[in-house]
């Protein structure tokens, strides 16, 4: 039976761990040849590799790549053209974060977050579009952004700044690269369990408060997340462009009056 993308090359960076691993191995269970891309651990990258392989899934290739370094985005897109015959797919999901009162944050911290969430997301997708443009063919990005696009988190101005940035630049490339059939969607994830908030899941102090504001009363799964990727970045979603798509188990619309 055809799956939904037979045939179709997905780039997934950040890829050897939690939203981008699930993200990589749902595309994958679905077809598509998928590119795994790993800053510095191959041995996650393989591992994924590994799995897709063992469920049977589409072709894969890992390729180390810093998203923060311009050319090693470049080598990215072009590794998916040379191995793999196309990239039709983009799903921007590397990001970092770096907690701090503002008053403390250094140009170092605010330069490393900046750089990889939005100059990283900003030169991968102009790759993406060059080699498309060039071989007229339209495509898919989904950018995997935050709640925090929109919605305040105090110590964490950086990791505010750059999830605002990707929002904008989302939508002001969805009418820019509309022509060119490229449609460009935004996931924003809640509190979702993977690496990145460890620190969170291992403090009651702070989990509790925060599991009493999400009206579903748990936290997310990167599966749920990945399933929604997976809708936007197929056939079905081809009428969708410029919007942001919550997945957040209630938290953003959970105001109570005091
Ligand atoms: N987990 C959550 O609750 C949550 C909520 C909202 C948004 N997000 C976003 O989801 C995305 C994935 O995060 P996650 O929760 O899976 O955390 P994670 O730490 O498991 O994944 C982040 C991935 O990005 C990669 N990465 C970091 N810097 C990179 C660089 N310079 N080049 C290439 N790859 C790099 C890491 O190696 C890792 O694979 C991030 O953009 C994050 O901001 C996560």
């Amino acid at each position: 039976m055809a799956r939904r993308f037979d045939g179709k090359v997905a780039v997934v960076t950040g890829s050897s761990s939690g939203i981008g691993q699930a993200i990589a191995v749902r595309l994958a269970s679905e077809g598509a040849s998928i590119v795994i891309d790993y800053r510095s651990h191959p041995e996650g990258a393989v591992d994924i590799q590994n799995q897709i392989a063992a469920a049977g899934g589409g072709k894969t290739i890992t390729v180390q790549a810093d998203v923060s370094k311009v050319a090693d985005t470049a080598n990215l897109i072009e590794q998916a053209w040379q191995q793999l015959g196309s990239c039709d797919i983009l799903v921007n999901n590397a990001g970092i974060e770096n907690g701090a009162d503002f008053w403390n944050v250094t140009e170092e911290d605010y330069d490393a977050v900046l750089d990889v969430n939005l100059k990283g997301v900003f030169f991968i997708t102009q790759a993406f579009v060059r080699k498309l443009r060039d071989n007229k063919k339209p495509g898919r990005v989904v950018n995997i952004s935050s709640v925090h696009e929109d919605m305040v988190f105090p110590h964490f101005a950086s990791y505010c700044a750059s999830k605002g940035g990707v929002r904008m630049l989302m939508r002001d490339l969805a009418v820019e690269l509309g022509p060119l059939g490229i449609t460009l969607n935004n996931v924003a994830p809640g509190a979702i369990i993977t690496p990145i908030n460890k620190g969170l899941l291992d403090d009651h102090a702070k989990l509790d408060p925060l599991l009493r504001n999400i009206p579903l009363g748990r936290l997310g799964t990167s599966e749920e997340v990945a399933g929604l990727v997976a809708y936007l970045a197929s056939e079905e979603a081809g009428y969708i462009t410029g919007s942001t798509f919550i997945i957040d188990g209630g938290l953003i619309r959970n105001y109570h009056e005091q």
